[in-house]
């Protein structure tokens, strides 16, 4: 399937299923912002359980917070982020849309790669077995003069960028003959910065000095309460904290669906280490990161590192982990090792010390600061991407079909297991079901469903990706045995009701995902 036809399909399955609505959407909607369905809210809510098992159940040196959302209007100035945190926008006078400079440029940089790609590919076609890509690549003079045309184009995105300079910028999409995709013209404004923080106003106080920030990070809360939390824990160096929690950014090209919004959530934890100490924690993080994600059954061609070609004011070394969205490798997860930046800002305009007494080395002093910070929504796109499946399956007839499955871990799946009697119009059937739905409640997730045919039920199942489901027949009111149907493999077993839990829970169960 094409990418556009797979995010396409993405997006209507998570829209039919109730997974995923647009905000507001008997008002046409609100761009950018979406609310989570009954069965989005459920998978939501096990990533971010699993994250925060991962970081705080399974580390002792971690602990967690909830800091509130509105924070004192200078934490956003001792950040940098009312000074630095914009994004250069660009608008189309013919079209009157705005777009983001810089993803206009990345974009026409996608332009030449995908020339390379089609150059390759016809060559693979060409060379057949003995086809060297790495060769072609090197020696080919009309793909080694993109390479370099992208190389060059990266170099003066990169220099405009870290410089500040827009006129820069502004050049370059000359240069690059850059169009509005909208009107076709090349009518541009000069790039201005666009600071990206949502404002709000304190009731009682007028003017600038009321003026209060939606967090654009759920980071700072973290820094801000770091002595509270280490004395009161009585940690020692090393050690992290841990939030997940809401943040909003009035981001310009806000596409893509739950990829960039400006209402979402984030998983942040900020691991505090000893001055020098910080690359080594740097590289544990990236490791361990990495490691999460694949305990999901994320593989190899799905992840990939991506280093900060532009680093952060705040930062001495920054990693991305990409994932292959169905619009391409993107960000999923940033990994920044922050060294003592906003602890020493908060310091100097708080007037506080925010210095962690070492005994090991009998000295106070600034500690270094290694992040990791994922998005949950992100995070709830790379596993529908990676479950959402169309496969062909024997029938009962013998022959075949085509289903929709979503082959989520069983561990995070939206429902664990579901309850099915056979016939809906025999009250014993029903009854033996409901006996069984009541008795698993307790410990799982589950669903009873006795509307339409067994095959479209199940089929209902696969779609939300219900790793189990149970059926409760003629034969269960004999012998108290049910079928039991795995959702990947399709395999029907018949097993007595009381084996139910414990098959379920050996894979439902978070213990597999945090053994990884
Ligand atoms: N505290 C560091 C920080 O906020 P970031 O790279 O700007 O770093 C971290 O954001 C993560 O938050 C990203 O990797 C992404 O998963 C998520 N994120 C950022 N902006 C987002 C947006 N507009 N919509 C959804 N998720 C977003």
């Amino acid at each position: 399937m094409a990418q556009q036809d797979q995010f396409k399909n993405l997006i209507a399955h998570c829209k039919e299923y109730g997974f995923i609505f647009q905000s507001s959407e008997v008002y046409d909607g609100l761009s950018a912002v979406y609310d989570y369905g009954p069965y989005g809210v459920e998978l939501k809510n096990n990533l971010k359980d699993y994250w925060w098992a991962s970081m705080v159940q399974m580390h002792e040196d971690i602990v967690g917070l909830d800091s509130a959302i509105f924070m004192h209007p200078k934490t956003w100035k001792a950040s940098g982020h009312v000074d630095a945190f914009n994004d250069p926008l660009i608008d189309n006078k013919d079209s009157n849309k705005r777009y983001r400079a810089d993803v206009l440029v990345e974009e026409a940089m996608e332009k030449i790669q995908k020339k390379i790609d089609k150059e390759v590919k016809k060559a693979q076609k060409r060379f057949g077995d003995e086809f060297d890509q790495e060769q072609f690549v090197s020696t080919h003079p009309r793909v080694s003069r993109y390479t370099e045309e992208i190389a060059s184009i990266r170099e003066r995105l990169a220099t405009s960028m870290s410089n500040n300079d827009m006129p820069a910028l502004k050049q370059l999409i000359e240069d690059l003959d850059i169009a509005d995709p909208e009107s076709g013209t090349r009518n541009w404004t000069d790039v201005r910065q666009f600071n990206l923080m949502f404002s709000t106003q304190l009731g009682n106080i007028a003017g600038e000095e009321g003026k209060l920030y939606l967090r654009p990070e759920t980071t700072q809360g973290i820094f801000v309460n770091f002595l509270n939390v280490q004395k009161t824990t009585r940690q020692k160096l090393p050690f992290g904290i841990a939030q997940i929690g809401k943040a909003f950014r009035n981001e310009i090209v806000a596409r893509q669906f739950i990829f960039r919004m400006r209402e979402f959530e984030q998983m942040e934890m900020q691991f505090f280490v000893r001055p020098g100490e910080e690359m080594k924690w740097y590289e544990y993080w990236k490791e361990s990161r990495m490691k999460w994600h694949k305990a999901l059954g994320h593989t190899d061609s799905e992840l990939r590192f991506h280093d900060h070609d532009n680093l952060a004011h705040y930062a001495n070394a920054a990693v991305d982990i990409e994932f292959q969205f169905p619009f391409g490798f993107k960000e999923l997860e940033g990994i920044h090792s922050r060294t003592d930046f906003d602890l020493s800002r908060h310091q100097e305009l708080s007037g506080r010390k925010l210095q962690y007494f070492d005994p090991e080395v009998n000295e106070s002093y600034v500690p270094y600061v290694v992040e990791t910070s994922i998005g949950a929504d992100r995070m709830f796109l790379a596993a529908m991407t990676h479950a959402l499946q169309e496969e062909t399956v024997p029938d009962a007839d013998g022959k075949e079909s085509t289903r929709t499955v979503l082959k989520l871990h069983p561990a995070i799946a939206p429902v664990q297991v579901a309850v099915l009697p056979l016939l809906k119009n025999r009250e014993e059937l029903t009854k033996a079901a409901r006996d069984v739905f009541d008795k698993l409640k307790f410990s799982f997730q589950c669903q009873y469903d006795e509307k339409d045919a067994i095959g479209r039920r199940y089929r209902r199942q696969d779609a939300i990706g219900t790793p189990y489901c149970i059926t409760i027949d003629f034969e269960t009111l004999d012998d108290h045995t049910v079928t039991i149907r795995e959702r990947d493999s399709l395999k029907q077993e018949r097993i007595h009701i009381d084996q139910i839990a414990d098959i379920v829970r050996k894979r439902v169960g978070r213990e597999s995902l945090l053994r990884r």
